[in-house]
């Protein structure tokens, strides 16, 4: 990672999670109340940036886990070059979130590209055609948008393939 003086790990026992705030409840909740156990159930991944000097406070956290799409909502330009099955294999990243307090200082295009990265190297492991996202709001859908993925029609739900990440990563 580019910045020496952060961290993005796996989310253990000692990340404090109850005092995580970044304004939309239902992301707070979840870090609160769920993450742990889908990270020991394996539905979930989840990664936290933290400051090494204070190892425990939260400030930014995301989630993978494996997934598969119908073919058919996706658009042309991301189904190119993809097999015909029905379903297509991808990786999910459910939730990005970053502290209220620390929005705006680059964080979450961070905790993004960590994501983007995370699911491209495991991609080799479990095959996955494509990144997809589920926006929160409108919002969100513009944050995803300014880095690449692409809205899949009447839905909040956007898709980066795959060979794009490829294209970005060793072009
Ligand atoms: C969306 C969110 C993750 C962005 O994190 P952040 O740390 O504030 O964003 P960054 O500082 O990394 O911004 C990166 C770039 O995206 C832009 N950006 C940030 N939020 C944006 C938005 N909602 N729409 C469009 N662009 C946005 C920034 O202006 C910045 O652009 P720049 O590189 O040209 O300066 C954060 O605001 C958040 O946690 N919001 C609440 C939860 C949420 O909406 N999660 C996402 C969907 S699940």
């Amino acid at each position: 990672m580019p910045r020496p003086d952060l961290r993005i790990e796996a989310l253990a026992a000692h990340h404090k999670r109850a005092g995580f705030s970044c304004g939309i409840d239902s992301l707070d909740r979840y870090l609160r109340v769920q993450a742990g156990q889908d990270v020991r159930r394996k539905t979930n991944g989840v990664f936290v940036l933290v400051e090494p000097d204070k190892p425990g406070v939260v400030l930014g956290y995301y989630t993978l886990c494996a997934t598969a799409l119908a073919q058919g909502p996706i658009p042309a330009e991301a189904r190119k070059h993809l097999p015909r099955y029905p379903l297509v294999s991808a990786t999910l990243l459910g939730r990005l979130a970053v502290s209220q307090a620390r929005q705006g200082e680059g964080f979450g295009a961070l905790l993004l590209a960590d994501a983007v990265r995370r699911a491209f190297a495991s991609a080799d492991t479990v095959g996955s055609s494509m990144l997809v996202v589920d926006a929160i709001d409108e919002r969100a859908v513009a944050f995803y948008e300014r880095f690449g993925f692409v809205r899949l029609p009447d839905s909040l739900r956007l898709v980066l393939p795959m060979r794009t990440i490829r294209k970005l990563i060793a072009p």
